[in-house]
C-alpha cells in the first residue's frame, strides 16, 4: 500500500531538531490580527511592536501599517531586521506589543518571554493544535491564560522558507493574544474565542508577493 503524502494529510512540521523553522506569514495573516487589535484598542496607532523573530520581514511590514513603529529581529541574518537571539537574556528592547510567528519548537519557551516582556500585550501565530496538550496546559495556559483566542476560518498557508501567493495547506492556524500589564491577569476559564472570519481577499495588498517574484 503506498503511503498518502499529500498536503491534505501532513499535517505536521517535520523540522529538524536544530532547524531554525523559517515560515514566513501571508501579511494578510497579521493585518487580520492588527485589525481586531485595532478595533479593541483605538490609541493602537500611537503603539510600537516587535517581532522578535522576524525571518525576511513579512510580518514587520503589515505590522508598520498598524502601529506608530515596528521593529524586527532574528537569531539569523536575514537582512530584514537587528540580529539577536530572543531566547538570551539582557538588554532587551521595551515595546508596547511583540508579535510573532514563533519558530514551532521554541513557541512555549517565545510566549513565555513575550508575555513577561511586553508593556501591553503578546500574540503568536501558531498551528490550533498548539492549544491542546496536557504539559502545555500545565506549563503554559493554566498559569498564563491568553485573553483571547482567534480563529482563522480561511487557512493560512505558510511554506518553508518563502511566501507562497497560491500556496495551500491542511493545517489549521489561530493567533493566541496575551494582554500584559496593566491588565488584570485572565481568570484560566475566561480565555475569549472568537473567529476569524474570511478576510484574505480583502487584506491582501499589490507588493505582498513581490520579494517572491524578484
Ligand atoms: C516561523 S518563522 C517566522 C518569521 C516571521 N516572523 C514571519 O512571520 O514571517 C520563525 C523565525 O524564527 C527565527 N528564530 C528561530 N530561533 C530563534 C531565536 N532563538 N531567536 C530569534 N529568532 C529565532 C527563525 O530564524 C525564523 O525566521
Amino acid at each position: 500500500m503506498s503511503q498518502n503524502t499529500s498536503s491534505a494529510v501532513m499535517q505536521q512540521r517535520h523540522e529538524a531538531h536544530d532547524s531554525l523553522d523559517f515560515f514566513p506569514t501571508p501579511p494578510w495573516a497579521t493585518r487580520a490580527l492588527c485589525a481586531c487589535l485595532a478595533e479593541a484598542d483605538p490609541a493602537l496607532k500611537g503603539k510600537r511592536a516587535w517581532d522578535p523573530a522576524c525571518g525576511t520581514g513579512d510580518m514587520v511590514r503589515p505590522l508598520s501599517e498598524f502601529f506608530e513603529l515596528a521593529y524586527g529581529s532574528d537569531v539569523h541574518p536575514y537582512g530584514a531586521g537587528a540580529v539577536r537571539d530572543f531566547l538570551l537574556h539582557g538588554d532587551e528592547p521595551v515595546f508596547d506589543w511583540i508579535i510573532t510567528n514563533p519558530p514551532f519548537r521554541l513557541a512555549e519557551e517565545f510566549a513565555e518571554k513575550m508575555i513577561g516582556l511586553a508593556r501591553c500585550g503578546a500574540a503568536i501565530l501558531v498551528r490550533t493544535a498548539f492549544l491542546e496538550g496536557v504539559g502545555r496546559h500545565s506549563k503554559l495556559f493554566s498559569r498564563r491564560p491568553p485573553q483571547t483566542i482567534l480563529q482563522f476560518v480561511e487557512r493560512v498557508p505558510m511554506h518553508r522558507g518563502r511566501l507562497v501567493e497560491n500556496g495551500s495547506t491542511a493545517t489549521a492556524y489561530c493567533w493566541i493574544v496575551w494582554l500584559c500589564r496593566p491588565h488584570k491577569p485572565v481568570p484560566a476559564d475566561r480565555t475569549a474565542f472568537a473567529w476569524i472570519p474570511p478576510c484574505r481577499r480583502i487584506l491582501e495588498r499589490p507588493g505582498d508577493y513581490a520579494l517572491v517574484a524578484a
